[in-house]
């Protein structure tokens, strides 16, 4: 990593602890590593993301159904899917400093991995370390209870298939959707919040007739890239990686992966691929139980095929509040120069909609009007009420945690300055700090428009 893109990923880490975003799991007693919590405004960023990745592919389309699957499932499921036997990285330890690494990712100098630690050769033989979380379900430690927390959401959506294809009576092509939580024991959790051991998935299992699964991937992957630009992530912002054959997993016909630029560097996104019918083909086989699917019109039984763009909720949090971090130079009221921190959310994704101001603090009229447009706008949005400090710090403050509009009550407001002025407030806008005077009845409207 660059300094400059050092620097920037320390502001962004140092801003996101500073308001409230991302805190370290247990951080008063030290941390654990590759765990975290979100503060008030990073649980109201994954909410918008975590609400319009929803929207938009559960309520919005008439071919999609949502479930939510317990995180704990019967061992079988792990063992069918080929993740007990098979989900490890392969590791390597460095004999002289000790490092732990990734076997398939260590440079190489004439032909012979060293570490990129030290430059050390002297390295251990790869060994496979799991990367499934354990626990035990039941009375006793035992072999028997062993059960696993779930490293994707994708299974549960395989196993319930029948059920659900049963339950909402659609026809293929049809696809579930699911948000949850997943573990994975990462062995070097870094990058912030990009590689944790618990993390958010939104998964879509996508199924369709054979003939049709290359094409679906392709049309996938355009409704992902539409998303991303609907969320303030452009397309010039991802690279597409079409996954060569050799490199993919075995099953896979297709595979995308998305990836956005990180100041740490170009890295993971979200997947999008073409599982075939391996999946239904693995459960059907360790099960016993039909997943296969019956087409009336064509009286054909058939195991269906699969698309599955595969996301992560944390990423791209993270990604939006990398693509939304700025600094510039403004000049304040006196003539002052400073810089201004301001985060450049969507509106849609932004945690606080509107900030809502008295002009002065020690005015009741002010102060009641102000409280009264707050309570006004509460049920619509998530509105931030401040009345402490000069104006222009509490603008500062909305910026940093990116709000896009402030409304500012002042004597205009309150009819002080003749009656065709009164009940009309200031509307701030993040961006470009242009201020201009709107009635309180076009409030919530313009707001609404904004943020939808
Ligand atoms: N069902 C397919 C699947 O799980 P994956 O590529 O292993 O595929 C999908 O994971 C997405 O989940 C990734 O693109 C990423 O966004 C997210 N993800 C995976 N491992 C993660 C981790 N350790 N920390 C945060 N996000 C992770």
């Amino acid at each position: 990593m660059s300094k400059e893109a050092q620097q920037r990923m320390e502001k962004i880490v140092s801003l996101c602890k500073r308001r409230g975003f991302i805190f370290q799991s247990s951080e008063i007693y030290g941390g654990l590593n590759g765990f975290w919590d979100y503060g008030p405004m990073g649980v109201e960023l994954k909410r918008n993301l975590k609400d319009f990745w929803w929207r938009r592919n559960v309520h919005e389309r008439e071919d999609m159904v949502g479930m939510d699957g317990s995180i704990i499932m019967n061992r079988a499921v792990w063992k069918a899917s080929g993740h007990e036997d098979t989900f490890n990285d392969p590791m390597v330890d460095c004999k002289n400093c000790q490092a732990r690494l990734r076997a398939d990712q260590l440079p190489r100098k004439d032909d012979t991995p060293y570490c990129p630690n030290c430059g050390s050769r002297d390295l251990t033989e790869p060994r496979a370390f799991g990367l499934m979380l354990k626990s035990y379900a039941g009375p006793l430690e035992n072999d028997d209870n062993l059960v696993y927390l779930r490293p994707e959401t994708a299974q549960a959506m395989f196993v319930q298939f029948k059920n659900i294809l049963e339950t909402s009576r659609k026809k293929l092509p049809f696809g579930i959707a699911q948000i949850g939580k997943a573990f994975r024991n990462e062995i070097n959790p870094r990058n912030y919040i990009f590689r944790s051991r618990e993390f958010e998935q939104m998964e879509i299992e996508y199924f369709c007739r054979a003939e049709d699964g290359l094409a679906l991937t392709d049309y996938w992957l355009e409704e992902r890239l539409k998303f991303y630009e609907d969320i303030g992530i452009p397309r010039s912002k991802i690279k597409i990686h079409d996954i060569p054959d050799g490199e993919r997993a075995f099953y896979s016909k297709k595979t995308y992966d998305l990836e956005y630029e990180f100041p740490f560097g170009l890295s993971e996104l979200e997947g999008v691929a073409y599982r075939t019918d391996y999946d239904l083909s693995a459960h059907i086989k360790h099960s016993g139980k039909p997943l296969d699917y019956f087409d009336e019109e064509k009286k054909e039984k058939f195991i269906p095929h699969v698309v599955e763009p595969s996301a992560g909720v944390d990423r791209t949090a993270l990604a939006l509040i990398c693509e939304a971090f700025d600094e510039e130079e403004v000049t304040d009221e006196k003539g002052n120069k400073e810089v201004r921190t301001v985060l450049r959310f969507h509106p849609r994704m932004a945690p606080v909609k509107c900030g809502v101001f008295p002009l002065l603090k020690n005015k009741p009229a002010l102060v009641e009007k102000a409280k009264a447009i707050a309570a006004s706008l509460r049920p619509h949005m998530m509105v931030f009420y401040d009345e402490a400090g000069a104006i222009g710090r509490r603008y500062r403050r909305q910026d940093e945690i990116g709000t896009p509009f402030c409304v500012t009550v002042d004597f205009d407001t309150i009819g002080e300055n003749g009656p065709e002025k009164a009940d009309t407030v200031t509307l701030r806008h993040r961006d470009s700090m242009e201020q201009e005077r709107i009635p309180i009845s076009e409030l919530r409207a313009r707001l609404e428009a904004a943020i939808f």
